[in-house]
């Protein structure tokens, strides 16, 4: 009957019609049906290995299962009513093709392992393939740093702290500052990979089964690099859904700064960089708006992708060994937010990419003589006076300058301490060539830093290839 549920064996009525609409996942689980039947073929083969079916069921029930993808992938496959999930629609309709063969499909296994196995397959690919564009904004980032230079006549602007111009830094550094965050980004899914990269199958229900079924050969045969331990975790385990959900969320924490930085950088107020047209909107009213829709966004959506981790936690608190299925709510939040982080990175690839710089912008605000008051500090020390009585006599000299409206530059030419000698730190463009320390910000680390850069993003694709996920 295919107006009914698979385990209507023990009921007398039909479900509600509010139950079937309640606790669906059709309708969003749809998408692991590539994992699903791959699941499928693998358990079969076990079951044929475990001589629990024949060699020629097996190969009845794989050739139902590959029609289904076929059904699946051209979409022919008939949904129909009582199909309550994705696992379920395709084992009703494997029924059908094999008759009594396709009814052994199931033998030995639950969807309960069967769901477990199919989200970890659907993840060790659209994890690779999300650590690929995040990896590919970094490569955006790395090529906009090394157009903007990495050498003395480098392009420049302020570095902050509190949002108040605090010294000099080549753009390239602050470009850089971000490619490093997100290799962390990228580093961390291939982690969290390698530790879900483990089989379900054969957890059954719960406990295992009594069929001599081999978890390790249908582990090998989904190329996953173990299998579970412990069959109750191995279906209540949904620590690699929350880690994928952290991962993605500290994404879009990254990507929410970094927008939040192109939103300042082109107000008319910064006026740092201006957005190619076909990366920016308009307003309905305002004729003369051009909006950093994408940047705010970025900054907009990863509220959503912090709610999607929470709200799996707090789903997952407190929930009883094994199977519930509260667990159920693991996928739309996981589906969501690898979609949206996933189109955040590459809507700001393209913005970024295309985007121009205003250099004498940056530089202006840079050359502002008072973001060298810590170069005049640090003449002192050099010249054997304590730090703190440097950091105190500047600062006096700081505060004339803003009181009095004086240069400090004038006011650094006639101070018995500092004095002519001391003038030429606060001229353009030498606080960024000073900062000479490892990992600063000048163009004497930089060059190394440049070279560092290049090396680790090499190492990530590297790595980004080894998993050999295919999508
Ligand atoms: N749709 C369910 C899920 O996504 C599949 C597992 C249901 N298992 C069960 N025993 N009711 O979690």
């Amino acid at each position: 009957m295919t107006d009914q549920p698979l385990w209507h064996g023990r009921f007398e009525a039909s479900p509600a019609d509010s139950l079937l609409k309640f606790t669906e996942s059709l309708s969003f689980d749809k998408q692991l049906w590539r994992d699903d039947i791959v699941g499928s073929i693998a358990h079969v083969r076990g079951l044929a290995q475990a001589e629990i079916i024949t060699l020629a069921e097996s190969e009845i029930i794989i050739l139902a299962l590959n029609t289904v993808a076929t059904e699946m992938s051209s979409g022919k496959f008939e949904f129909v009513a009582s199909d309550e999930d994705i696992h379920t629609a395709i084992e009703r309709r494997v029924t059908q093709i094999a008759g009594d063969t396709g009814a052994k499909l199931h033998t030995g296994r639950s969807r309960n392992d069967q769901v477990a196995t199919a989200l970890r397959l659907w993840c060790k690919r659209e994890l690779a393939h999300v650590a690929k564009l995040t990896l590919d904004l970094c490569d955006v980032l790395s090529t906009r740093a090394a157009e903007s230079g990495w050498g003395a006549d480098g392009v420049y602007l302020p570095g902050y702290t509190h949002m108040q111009r605090a010294q000099p830094v080549l753009l390239a550094h602050h470009f850089a500052a971000h490619v490093w965050a997100m290799m962390r980004d990228v580093d961390r899914l291939t982690q969290t990979i390698e530790r879900l990269d483990v089989s379900p199958l054969g957890a059954g229900a719960l406990a295992g089964s009594s069929l001599p079924l081999d978890a390790d050969f249908v582990a090998r045969e989904l190329g996953f690099s173990r299998r579970f331990n412990n069959s109750l975790d191995a279906v209540s385990d949904r620590d690699f859904v929350a880690e994928a959900l952290f991962d993605i969320a500290l994404i879009g924490v990254h990507l929410s700064r970094l927008g939040e930085e192109w939103v300042l950088w082109t107000t008319q107020e910064f006026g740092f960089a201006i957005l190619d047209d076909a990366y920016s909107t308009g307003s309905s009213m305002l004729p003369q708006k051009k909006n950093a829709d994408i940047a705010e966004l970025a900054r907009g959506k990863s509220g959503r992708l912090i709610g999607n981790l929470t709200g799996l936690l707090a789903t997952l608190k407190a929930m009883p060994l094994s199977y519930n299925r509260d667990l159920q709510e693991d996928k739309e939040p996981l589906f969501d937010s690898v979609n949206q982080v996933s189109l955040a990175l590459q809507a700001l690839a393209g913005m970024i990419a295309t985007a121009k710089i205003n250099a004498p912008a940056m530089k202006d605000a840079a050359d502002s003589e008072l973001l060298g008051a810590t170069d005049l500090a640090e003449w002192l020390v050099a010249r054997g006076t304590p730090f703190r009585e440097a950091h105190a006599h500047v600062g006096a000299l700081v505060s004339k300058s803003i009181r009095d409206s004086v240069k400090l530059s004038q006011l650094v030419a006639a101070d018995k301490k500092l004095g002519p000698d001391a003038v030429s730190l606060l001229n353009p463009g030498v606080g960024v060539a000073r900062r000479i320390t490892k990992g600063g910000s000048g163009p004497v680390p930089g060059v190394a830093q440049s070279a560092e850069l290049s090396a680790a993003l090499t190492v990530m694709r590297t790595r980004i290839a080894a998993l050999n996920n295919t999508r």
